[in-house]
């Protein structure tokens, strides 16, 4: 009798990805409301607002992933969807997050629409760079990132990162915000620095 103690070999899986970002045997879908993105936005006045207007249901963004394995050879992708929209003067954004293995590093490929990839180090280095179909960047490890819709038309962008990466959504809640804020500008946009962002601290103040 042979025994092992090997993990099973994955079998290698087809996906297929609609115009609208939906994956043909996704492992897991999630959507995120108006209502959940409380204390993101950096306009809470205008953030209430908006709920008042547009109902605590408003679909913001949504996630469909295929993952097979937890372990670290595995990949989780994915794609995001985030729908055109502002909050006062900001542009519809995701929470964003670091990962919770920081070293780890992320891909992604823009699919459709025009956005930006929002990007700080806990150090202080800030970027924001600007997809259209067809871009792509390659987040190192180390980076903050958050997507930001800046056009008026769902931004899908095709995702990619190690599944044991985690990610920690609170980091950029207890800093008051990323570093830089991307708002509207005429037909365009712009990124000044957010005057609540107070450092980033990780492991909680
Ligand atoms: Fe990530």
């Amino acid at each position: 009798m042979i025994t092992s103690s090997a993990p099973p070999i994955d079998t290698p899986v087809p996906l297929r990805i609609g115009t609208d970002g939906e994956i043909d045997g996704a492992t897991r879908v999630y959507r995120k409301y108006l209502g959940d993105l409380g204390g993101v936005y950096y306009d809470a006045a205008a953030y209430d607002q908006h709920v008042g207007e547009q109902g605590r249901d408003l679909l913001v963004y949504y996630v469909h992933e295929h993952s097979y394995q937890s372990g670290p050879g595995a990949l989780v992708v994915g794609t995001s969807t985030l729908l055109p929209g502002v909050v006062g003067e900001e542009y519809a954004l995701t929470r964003g997050h670091l990962h919770e293995r920081a070293d780890r590093a992320e891909l992604y490929h823009c699919l459709r629409g025009h956005g930006v990839m929002l990007l700080d180090t806990i150090d202080g280095q800030s970027t924001a760079i600007e997809l259209r179909a067809g871009d792509a960047v390659n987040v190192p490890g180390h980076w903050v990132h958050r997507s930001v819709n800046i056009g008026d038309e769902p931004f899908t962008t095709l995702f990619s990162y190690n599944a044991d990466a985690g990610q920690d959504y609170e980091l950029i809640a207890r800093a008051g915000g990323m570093k830089t804020l991307i708002l509207r500008d005429g037909s365009g946009w712009r990124q000044v620095p957010n005057p609540k962002h107070t450092g980033y601290e990780r492991g909680g103040a």
